[in-house]
Formats: structure tokens, C-alpha cells, sequence
């Protein structure tokens, strides 16, 4: 037989029906129907039917699931087609086989339909990966990114590469660290994010660059956040906050375009930080549905209701949600349950109205007076079944994230979206700065180089708290997908940032005066953003968890199930490290 096979598994159709073929790949499936065997063979590109007479059939009871074949036959037509197989129109007979390799009992099933528990696809994930659901994913990813390599390198950008050891950056997120066996007793930090580098390539005078690269932050993993992620890193010189927007939204409409066949319209919406969290309570909407969040501040400032009273007279907040038609269907302990949920943003407990014909029922109903459960009512726009959720509580946030959660909670629950819609919007205009109750100061929003908007820059000084930064999200379907910034280009302006910001000379100087100094030598005006990768792989893949589109992630206690990473290591080696480890302190060893 050929070295070289004629057709890949997912070509063969009825024009093929006649000529001779030479196949190769894994055993997907294999069943007897009396003395003929079917065996479906598996490649990345699909599956083809192989038919064996009985001629075969001693020499087919070695061949087992996942073994290599190679096998020569020709193409006929099928008797029973199976429309959901691209090739499903035609079959192989074979004429003749060969075992290319041989494999182990597989501990999964190798298929898209499999009941193995993620830790196992995980242990093997090579296995997990050979699944054809997978391996879509990891070309979908794939796509994505040749899409905006195309797209970047149109518009003139160049792919520039940033160190991995660097010393420690102010990002917010803990930094992984990377001992120095020359210089003992210092570390390397790996990046958070390229943002310092990409910033320094503008002063070099690059004007675009960007740069497909890995992200490492020590943080608790979810769903949507791993340790070791990647971001599409965008910088550039010389252009408005509404080129920059303009730009980031064009590379996620070529995605779409080149990936999903979908033509996104353009430009996006946007929708300030304060409006996302009025309406919806969180700077990530899900603007797939409504379920709006309604600010009660003025309505119910009267009410005689203590929470309410104790919440506003504390110069906090209460807002209602409308759940349209659905008093009948919550039942108490569906509300126990929405309850819960408020609870574990600290919400102190959800208030809750049912409208019917007969009037308001609720443990709330009481404390209104007519005129006031009218305005209520109004203000809500309320109407007979609907049912009405509130918070009140003196911290904003309280509030916001509370309703915020729910509001996600109900929208999936009640099937208030079609889940194959894309809805993609800017949210603009973040505070520069977030107050710490804990350490009580003032943090960077963003990063401590992200630029006021021009007319608040006084407020930097007067009005911190309501001093806007140029900066902006791209959200999508409830996930942030990307953000960035204009940065501060002036060395007066810096300064007086770094002072809002609470950090004295020598902090500056020994975080990030070497960056500083980069700054003071014709730093161009400057801006970028960077988009998570893993994230537009996820939601554009219609994946629950970033673990479906990564070849090789880790799970959520921060491990690697294949490998055992991390793992301990010689005391040789750490000997040369010049570290010691305190095992009383390390995790128990695996
Ligand atoms: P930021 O920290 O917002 O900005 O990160 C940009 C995007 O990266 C993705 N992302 C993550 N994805 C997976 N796992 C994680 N742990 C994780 N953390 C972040 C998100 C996020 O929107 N240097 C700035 C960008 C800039 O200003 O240009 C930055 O890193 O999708
Ligand atoms: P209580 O007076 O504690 O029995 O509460 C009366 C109702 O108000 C109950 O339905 C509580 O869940 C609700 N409630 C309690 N605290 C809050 C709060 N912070 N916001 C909204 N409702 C609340």
C-alpha cells in the first residue's frame, strides 16, 4: 500500500462513487452485522463508513477502537445514506487493510456524546482532544486568530514580542514569580498584561503594534478566568478614543464575519459605565433581554418601609426589577430561592410585590400608602401578574450587584434570550478611580496610567470620585470581552495621577520609576486595548467554561490533572535557587 493516502475522511461524496481510495485513521467505531463489519475511521477532517466482507473478518478481531488503519478500497454508494454525515451518501469497500498502530483501552469514550467527568478529560486531555468537538473548537480558536492577524497587519500594525520575565507590575492581579538563580534571592514577575512594553514601543515610535500574547495572573479560577490566559494586545499613537473604538470594533466585526458568517452591525452601541449600572447593575450587561433595573430612590423616598428608610437616609440606594408576568408562577419558595441569591452578593434580604386584580400582595404591600404603591406602580410600569423585586441597601454596589445577579439568574432561567445571538456593546466612560473601604483609598480603575477624560482631569484634585477615565470595556453577552484606554502621555498629568492615587516618590520610583523615566522622552499620545482571546473563543465556540478552548488549560483548583503540575521539586534544585520551603505552609503534595 501508498505511504500517502489518497482522500481525508470527510471528503468522499457521490462523484467519488468508483475510484479506488486509500484511507488513513483512528478506529471511531466498529460493529458486526453477521459476517460483515462496519468501521467508521476518524481524522481531523471527518469520519468515512469502511465496509469488510467476511474475507476480513479473522484478521478484523485484533482491530480495536482507536487503532490506526490504513485501508484501501472503493467508493460505492450507500444503500441506507445517513443525512447527517457529510459523507453519509457514500462507504468504502474495503479491499484491503493494514494496522498502522495499535492502542489502550481508552479510560473515555472517544466522541463528541461522552459521560467522562472533566478530570478525566483532563488527565487525558490528548484523548479528550482527538473528540471532534474539540478539535472544532481548537480550529474555530484558530480561525480567530488568522482573522485578526489579517485585520491588524491591513491596517499597518506590527506583531511585536514582549519579555516573560519582567520585574513585578502594578496590575492589580497577584504576579506569578520566577526565582533567579544568578542574582539569589530576586525574581522575575511574568507579565500580567504586555501593557508597560507596548506603552514603551510607542515612545520607541512604532505607532501600531500588537501582539498575540500569554497573560499570567495568580488568581481563583472560574469559568471564564484562567492563570494562564491570552490576549490579543493592541496599541497605537496619534488617534481619537473614537479611531481606537472604531479599530476595536472592526477586528471583532471581521471575527464574525470570517468565523460565523454573521455581519455585525457597526458602530456599536455604547453605553456610559453610570448607565450600565443603572440599568443594569453591572458594568458587563447581558443586553440580550430586558428585565431593566428601575432606580426608586424619589419613589419610595417616603415609604414607611425601615429598610428602605435606613437605606436612603445612609445615602444609599433601592432599586426594583419588573418580572413581567410571572407573580403566578413564583411560588415562596422560588423567591426563597431569588432570596438566596441576593444573599450571596450581601444583599441584607429581596422584597418582593405580586400585582393581581385584586391589588398588591407582598410582606412589603403594608407600608405603602395608595398613592404611593400607585406611583410605585408606575414608576415600574407595572401591571396585572407582574412580579416586583427590590433591594435597598446603603452601599450602591450592594444593590447593583445583587439585582445584577438575579436579573442573569432570571434571564437565563426564563429563557428570556435566544442563545445564539451575539450582542456586543461598548461600555465607556469607567471612574478613574475605585474607593477601598478596607484600606480606605483611592485605587486605580484601570491602571495607574489610564487618562482622565480631558474635562475631568481637574477633578483629579477637586472631585476624584467622579472623575471619568477615557477608557472602555467591549462586553458581549454578559462577559467583558476586552478593555483599554487612552494613557497619560504628560509628565505633569502623571504625577498628579500618582498623587490621587495616594503613592509617594519612593513607591513610584521603586514600582515603576524605570517606566516613568521611559516616559519623560517624547512620549507620543497613546492608546490601546487588549481582548481576551479565551473569551471570544468561548462565547464564539457557544462553551460554558474557557477549558473548552484551550488545548491544555488548568483546572479549577489551579492544577494540571495530566501533567500533576504543579509539582515539587528537587531540593537540588532549589538549593541552586537559594530557597528554602516551608513545608508547614506548602499544600499537602499530590
Ligand atoms: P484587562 O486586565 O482588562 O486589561 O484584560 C483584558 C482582557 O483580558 C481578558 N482576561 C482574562 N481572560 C481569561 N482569564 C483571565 N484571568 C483574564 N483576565 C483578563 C479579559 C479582559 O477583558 N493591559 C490592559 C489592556 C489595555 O489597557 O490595553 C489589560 O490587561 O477578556
Ligand atoms: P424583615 O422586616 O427583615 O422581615 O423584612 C421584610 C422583607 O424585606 C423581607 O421580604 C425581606 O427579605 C426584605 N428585606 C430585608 N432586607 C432587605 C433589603 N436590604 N432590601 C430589600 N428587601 C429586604
Amino acid at each position: 500500500m501508498n505511504m500517502n493516502r489518497t482522500h481525508n475522511n470527510g471528503e468522499l461524496r457521490l462523484e467519488n462513487v468508483g475510484q479506488t481510495v486509500e484511507l488513513k485513521g483512528w478506529v471511531a467505531k466498529k460493529r458486526n452485522l453477521g459476517a460483515l463489519v462496519f468501521i467508521d475511521l476518524r481524522d481531523r477532517y471527518g469520519v468515512t463508513q469502511i465496509i469488510f466482507d467476511e474475507s476480513f473478518e479473522e484478521r478484523l478481531k485484533e482491530v480495536k477502537n482507536e487503532y490506526i488503519l490504513q485501508v484501501k478500497g472503493s467508493v460505492i454508494e450507500r444503500s441506507s445514506k445517513n443525512p447527517k454525515m457529510a459523507t453519509g451518501d457514500i462507504e468504502v469497500q474495503a479491499k484491503d487493510f493494514q494496522i498502522i498502530n495499535t492502542a489502550k483501552l481508552t479510560p473515555m469514550i472517544v466522541a463528541d456524546e461522552t459521560d467522562a467527568l472533566e478530570e478525566t478529560r483532563m488527565q487525558y486531555r490528548y484523548l479528550d482532544l482527538r473528540r471532534p468537538m474539540m478539535q472544532e473548537n481548537l480550529m474555530t480558536r484558530h480561525k480567530i486568530t488568522r482573522s485578526i492577524r489579517e485585520y491588524l497587519d491591513n491596517l499597518d500594525f506590527i506583531d511585536i514580542e514582549t519579555p516573560y520575565l519582567n520585574r513585578s507590575t502594578p496590575e492589580g492581579a497577584r504576579d506569578f514569580l520566577v526565582p533567579s538563580r544568578v542574582h539569589k534571592g530576586e525574581f522575575y514577575a511574568l507579565p500580567q498584561s504586555p501593557q508597560l512594553f507596548k506603552q514603551l514601543l510607542m515612545v520607541s515610535g512604532f505607532e501600531k503594534y500588537y501582539q498575540i500574547a500569554r497573560c499570567f495572573r495568580d488568581e481563583d479560577l472560574r469559568a471564564d478566568r484562567q492563570i494562564e490566559f491570552t490576549q490579543v494586545d493592541v496599541e497605537m499613537s496619534f488617534l481619537s478614543t473614537d479611531r481606537i473604538l472604531e479599530i476595536g470594533e472592526g477586528m471583532i466585526a471581521k471575527v464574525m464575519h470570517d468565523v460565523k458568517g454573521i455581519d455585525i452591525e457597526l458602530p456599536l452601541r455604547r453605553l456610559t459605565w453610570h448607565e450600565a449600572m443603572e440599568k443594569y447593575g453591572i458594568d458587563k450587561p447581558d443586553t440580550r433581554f430586558g428585565l431593566e433595573l428601575v432606580n426608586l430612590n424619589h419613589i419610595v423616598a417616603d415609604v414607611d418601609f425601615a429598610v428602605f428608610k435606613n437605606a436612603l437616609e445612609a445615602h444609599g440606594h433601592v432599586k426594583g426589577i419588573n418580572v413581567v408576568a410571572q407573580a403566578q408562577e413564583f411560588s415562596r419558595k422560588k423567591i426563597d430561592n431569588l432570596t438566596e441569591i441576593a444573599k450571596t452578593y450581601k444583599a441584607k434580604g429581596l422584597a418582593w410585590l405580586k400585582v393581581s386584580e385584586a391589588g398588591v400582595q407582598g410582606p412589603i404591600a403594608k407600608f405603602f400608602t395608595e398613592e404611593q404603591m400607585n406611583t410605585l406602580l408606575t414608576a415600574m410600569n407595572a401591571k396585572e401578574n407582574d412580579l416586583l423585586l427590590f433591594v435597598g441597601d446603603p452601599k450602591y454596589e450592594v444593590v447593583c450587584d445583587s439585582l445584577a445577579a438575579i436579573r442573569n439568574y432570571l434571564g437565563k432561567e426564563l429563557k428570556l434570550y435566544d442563545p445564539s445571538t451575539f450582542d456586543f456593546l461598548w461600555v465607556v466612560d469607567f471612574p478613574m478611580f475605585e474607593y477601598d473601604d478596607e484600606t480606605q483609598r483611592y485605587y486605580a480603575k484601570h491602571h495607574p496610567f489610564t487618562r482622565p477624560k480631558d474635562e475631568d482631569i481637574d477633578k483629579l484634585e477637586t472631585d476624584p470620585e467622579n472623575c471619568l477615565a477615557d477608557a472602555y470595556d467591549i462586553v458581549l453577552n454578559g462577559f467583558e470581552l476586552g478593555g483599554g484606554s487612552q494613557r497619560i502621555y504628560e509628565q505633569n498629568l502623571q504625577e498628579r495621577a500618582f498623587k490621587a492615587l495616594g503613592f509617594t516618590q519612593e513607591q513610584i520610583d521603586s514600582q515603576f520609576g524605570w517606566f516613568v523615566e521611559g516616559l519623560q522622552y517624547g512620549t507620543p499620545p497613546h492608546g490601546g486595548f487588549a481582548l481576551g482571546l479565551d473569551r471570544v473563543a468561548m462565547l464564539l465556540c457557544g462553551c460554558d467554561s474557557l477549558r473548552d478552548v484551550i488545548a491544555f488549560p488548568k483546572n479549577t483548583s489551579a492544577t494540571c490533572p495530566m501533567s500533576k503540575a504543579p509539582t515539587p521539586v528537587a531540593k537540588a534544585q532549589l538549593d541552586e535557587l537559594g530557597i528554602g520551603v516551608n513545608k508547614n505552609e506548602s499544600t499537602e503534595s499530590k
